[in-house]
C-alpha cells in the first residue's frame, strides 16, 4: 500500500479521537510555537492531519496558517470541525517528500511526521524543503518519538531521535535552541516518549557579512 492510501485508510476507518496520536489539547506544540513566534506570523503545520492545533493557530491571529497532509480525509475532518474558520487556513494535500516549493514561513511545525521518514533520501528532501521555506531566523519545531519511544506507529517503522541525531539529519544551518521530552498518553492509556526540538535557521555562510576584522 502506498503512503497516501495507508494514511487515508486510517482516517477512513478510525474516528479522530481514537488514533494513538490524538491530543484533546496540543499543549506542548502550542507552547513551543508561542515561545518562538510573534503574531502576526506565517506558520505551517506539516502532517497536521486532523490535529486541533490549527484551531488555536487560527484563533490566535496568525497572518497565515497552512496545514499540509498526505491524507485529504484527515484534512476534511479538520475542516469540518473548524466550520467557517476553515476558510482562514491554506490546506495542502501532498507528500512532504514530493513537494518542490511552499510559500515562505516563520514557523514550521511537525509533530509525529518526520519520524516516519525511514529512507535517507526522504529525510534529505525534507530538510532541503524546510531550508528553502523558512525565513532566515525562523523556527523549525519537530516532535518525534524519543529514543525510548515506540519503534512502530500505525504499523509503520519509525526512526527515533534525540537532540544530536535530529540535528545531524537537519544539517548545520539548523541551530538547536530548545529541547524537551514529553510523555504522550494514547487514548488507550499507553505512554509514548516524544522528543521535541526547536531549531533556528541560520544564514548561509555566504550571506553573513564579512567584518573588517575578518577581511584584514
Ligand atoms: C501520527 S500522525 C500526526 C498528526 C498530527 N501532526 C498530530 O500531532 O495530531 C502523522 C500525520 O502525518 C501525515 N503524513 C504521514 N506521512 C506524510 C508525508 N510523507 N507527507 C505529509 N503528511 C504525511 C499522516 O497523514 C498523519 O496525519
Amino acid at each position: 500500500m502506498d503512503r497516501h492510501e495507508h494514511w487515508n485508510s486510517i482516517y477512513r476507518t478510525k474516528s479522530v479521537a481514537d488514533v494513538s496520536w490524538f491530543e484533546s489539547d496540543p499543549q506542548v506544540s502550542w507552547e513551543l510555537i508561542s515561545s518562538v513566534s510573534s503574531t502576526p506570523g506565517r506558520v505551517i503545520d506539516v502532517g497536521g492531519g486532523a490535529s486541533r492545533l490549527v484551531d488555536r493557530l487560527v484563533a490566535s491571529g496568525f497572518e497565515s496558517v497552512t496545514v499540509l497532509d498526505i491524507s485529504e480525509i484527515a484534512l476534511e475532518r479538520a475542516k469540518a470541525r473548524l466550520g467557517k474558520a476553515a476558510s482562514h487556513v491554506h490546506w495542502i494535500v501532498g507528500d512532504i517528500c514530493q513537494i518542490a516549493q511552499l510559500s515562505p514561513c516563520d514557523v514550521w511545525h511537525d509533530r509525529a511526521v518526520f519520524h516516519f521518514l525511514t529512507e535517507q533520501e526522504d529525510r534529505r528532501k525534507y530538510a532541503a524543503l524546510v531550508t528553502r521555506t523558512l525565513r532566515i531566523g525562523g523556527h523549525l519545531i519537530i516532535g518525534t518519538f524519543a529514543v525510548d519511544g515506540p519503534a512502530k506507529c500505525s504499523s509503520l517503522e519509525v526512526c527515533r531521535y534525540h537532540a544530536a541525531s535530529l540535528a545531524r539529519e537537519l544539517g548545520p544551518r539548523f541551530k538547536l535552541v530548545r529541547e524537551l521530552t514529553h510523555q504522550h498518553i494514547t487514548p488507550t492509556g499507553k505512554p509514548q516518549q516524544f522528543f521535541f526540538g526547536v531549531f533556528e535557521l541560520l544564514p548561509q555562510m555566504d550571506d553573513v557579512p564579512v567584518t573588517s576584522e575578518q577581511s584584514s
